[in-house]
């Protein structure tokens, strides 16, 4: 079902890498709504993916920038501007990356270098976009700015690793902007705190699959999709939002709220068996 929410709206989407990327999915469905939008992500990641394909299906144009790079985002962000005629009235903010978290070096021996280049990625991405926007007037009154974070934020979880440092920046950024350009521009920002999906940059995570069944159990509605999200997206940047703004979202299925469920702690209660039985 859609309902021309986005009718009109012209946006950029940052981190579609392939089919299971969450931005492909808001990508998606912001197509389905009725948006024209930009889609960017690194040189890298258009080789190696199959953001073409997405562009294709989509009718969108594709430009290159490293986010952390403030040159290539001023030149997104012109370019854009330049196809659209105009302002942009939303983006998504889609991109998380941890050298460490890929090299496998665990918290208490992280490598500094690369702890910078975490944060750079992942957190200071959103800053330079949302000061190279502002800067160049680029985005609508009542626009609307979504970056994705995650629970690790606010609560400590296994392996999550640097990871949850940067995402906890990324949530105040939107926060601290999110004063300022709301002030000045009446533009929203704010993030959604997804539950484990499986993507390429999911996958890094550490036990990803034990994860995702953990919060799967803990959740009353179970995992949120990386379509669910999108849809979810699409509500932030339609106006029918208009005064959610600073806000951490947390779209979970229940699991920020929850402690222990009966489907936890039926699998916790098995494993005491099993280890019962291996003593015999
Ligand atoms: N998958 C999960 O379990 C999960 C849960 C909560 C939040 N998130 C967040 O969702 C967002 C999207 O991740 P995903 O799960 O769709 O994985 P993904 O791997 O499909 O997307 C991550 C994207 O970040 C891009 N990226 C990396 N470095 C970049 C740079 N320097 N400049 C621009 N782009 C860069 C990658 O090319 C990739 O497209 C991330 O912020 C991630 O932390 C993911």
């Amino acid at each position: 079902m859609t309902y021309n929410l986005l009718k009109g709206k012209k946006g950029i989407i940052f981190g579609a890498l392939n089919d299971m990327s969450i931005a492909w999915k808001v990508a998606e469905k912001a197509h389905e709504e009725g948006a024209r939008f930009v889609l960017t992500n690194t040189p890298v990641a258009m080789r190696l993916g199959t953001v073409d394909e997405l562009a294709q299906k989509c009718n969108a144009q594709i430009i290159p920038a490293d986010a952390t790079s403030v040159e290539d985002l001023e030149n997104l962000v012109v370019k854009s501007m330049e196809i659209f005629g105009g302002k942009i009235d939303f983006i998504l903010h889609s991109i998380g990356m941890s050298p460490n978290v890929r090299k496998g070096l665990s918290y208490d021996n992280l490598n500094y270098d690369f702890y910078q280049k975490t944060l750079d990625i992942s957190a200071l991405s959103f800053h330079k976009v949302l000061l190279v926007c502002r800067k160049l007037d680029a985005i609508s009154e009542w626009g609307s700015v979504v970056a994705l974070s995650y629970v690790a934020a606010q609560r400590t979880l296994y392996g999550y690793n640097d990871m949850a440092d940067a995402k906890s920046l990324l949530e105040s950024i939107a926060r601290s902007f999110g004063y300022i350009y709301g002030r000045d521009k009446k533009i929203r920002i704010n993030t959604i705190s997804q539950s484990p999906t499986l993507t390429t940059a999911g996958s890094g995570v550490k036990g990803m699959d034990k994860l995702l069944d953990f919060s799967e159990r803990m959740s009353p509605l179970g995992n949120a999709s990386a379509e669910d999200c999108a849809g979810y997206c699409v509500t932030l940047f339609s106006d029918l939002t208009r005064k959610v703004t600073m806000q951490n979202l947390f779209h979970d299925g229940g699991f920020s709220s929850m402690g222990m469920s009966l489907k936890a702690m039926t699998q916790y209660d098995k494993s005491f068996r099993d280890d019962d039985l291996e003593g015999d």
